[in-house]
């Protein structure tokens, strides 16, 4: 099996070219029966830019006369459908009393079928029949027949032949479908807790990228951004960025990092907010968050440790007791209803941070091994 990579996400093979022409041959086959002994000269009306691969592999197996008209809707950005679909370019021939073959990629829930099939209507034509690639039956809604079917597919998200995911991938002779084995574990606990310290051989030993928020912004302060001198007020105070600028950071990190069999988030989310957009960008993709791992220790610890890692570290935020105090409070107000959050959603790992380094991670290894 092949793997690629488009965008931020790993696709694998799900339908080989060679069969893609099998049932190419079929769908042209009874379109040929359909219309040999007809006076008419039905119109491909070929859907752009998905169906450019279909619409060209089905003319060259028609023997009957064809004209070819395309027509370009856009109805989703991103992986989800967005609902709503809009007439882009119009029609490039009349339909004015012609027999029309709509040329579709993909049909799931039919929504822009149905807006394709009004649309096609209300400019005059005289039939209108509905030809697709590929047909999600699980998701279909509408009640408008489709007359030919290449194949049937499950509700995945698919790239190639012509699909797409966010523009890239329809140069792929394959199809292709979203390889969910991506991994988003969460690391949490409090100041202190070690998340730092243990990320290092969770991401070696898992192949995960680290991302900690924290980091992140103290690289922004570093550079001087504009985003870092906002941050640094807030994070000497002991308390929270706004959530908008850790999501940004993190969903820029997501689209960007390749190469890797998931993520350990270290820090985010750190609210409630967080959390729920973070599950909101990775539905996006039909992903979710796969296990929140907890690291635990009480309050005076927290405050021994961060005494000591300023003694080494230097970090502005560990130097003064007030701050760190407020972390804490911070901690115990707005991050810690997060535990219940992933324990409802059966997704906490709690883990006992008291002991040496190589103590907890060990009970780290034994958690991750579960996934
Ligand atoms: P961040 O950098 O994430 O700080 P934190 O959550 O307070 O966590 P720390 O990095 O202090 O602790 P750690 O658990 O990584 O511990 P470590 O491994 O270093 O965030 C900083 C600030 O950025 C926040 O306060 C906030 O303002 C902002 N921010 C970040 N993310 C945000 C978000 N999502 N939303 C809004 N704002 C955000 O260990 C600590 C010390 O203990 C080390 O010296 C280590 O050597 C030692 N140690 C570790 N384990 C052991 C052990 N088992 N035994 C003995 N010593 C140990
Ligand atoms: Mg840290």
């Amino acid at each position: 099996m092949d793997r690629i990579k488009v965008h931020d996400k790993t696709f694998k093979t799900l339908i080989t070219y060679d069969s893609l022409m099998e049932a190419i041959d079929r769908v042209a086959g009874r379109i040929e029966a359909d219309f040999k002994d007809s006076k008419e000269v039905p119109v491909l009306l070929c859907i752009l830019n998905g169906s450019i691969m279909f619409t060209a592999e089905l003319m060259k197996r028609l023997d009957i006369p064809v004209e070819l008209i395309s027509m370009k809707l856009s109805s989703y950005s991103g992986m989800k459908s967005t609902g709503k679909v809009r007439e882009v370019m119009g029609l490039t021939g009349s339909l004015e009393g012609k027999t029309v073959i709509v040329i579709e990629d993909i049909i799931d829930s039919g929504r822009t079928i149905e807006d394709i099939a009004r649309i096609v209507k209300e400019k005059g034509a005289k039939e209108t029949r509905i030809c697709t690639m590929l047909f999600k039956p699980a998701c279909y809604t509408k009640d408008i027949p489709i007359d030919y079917v290449g194949m049937e597919i499950e509700d995945d998200f698919i790239v190639g032949f012509g699909l797409d995911y966010d523009e890239l991938g329809r140069n792929r002779k394959d199809i292709y479908v979203l390889d969910k084995a991506m991994k988003y574990f969460i690391l949490f606990g409090p100041p202190g807790a070690g998340k730092g310290t243990q990320a290092t051989a969770m991401v070696e030993n898992y192949n995960l990228c680290h991302i900690s928020t924290g980091e992140l912004l103290r690289g922004e302060i570093a550079k001087g951004t504009e985003l870092g001198l906002k941050a640094k007020a807030l994070i000497d105070a002991g308390e929270l960025v706004p959530d908008e600028v850790v999501e940004g950071m993190i969903e820029n990190k997501f689209k960007t990092v390749t190469g890797v069999s998931g993520f350990l988030l270290d820090g985010f989310p750190r609210t409630i907010a967080q959390a729920q957009a973070l599950d909101a960008m990775l539905a996006k993709s039909q992903e979710e968050v796969t296990a929140c791992v907890s690291l635990m220790i009480p309050d005076e610890m927290i405050k021994e440790r961060i005494k000591h890692r300023a003694s080494v570290e230097g970090r502005a935020d560990d130097a003064n007791d007030e701050t760190i105090n407020n972390r804490i409070r911070t901690y115990h107000s707005k991050t810690e209803p997060l535990v219940e959050y992933y324990k409802n959603a059966g997704k906490y790992e709690e883990i006992d941070g008291i002991g040496t380094i190589d103590e907890v991670r060990g009970r780290i290894a034994d958690v991750m091994d579960k996934f």
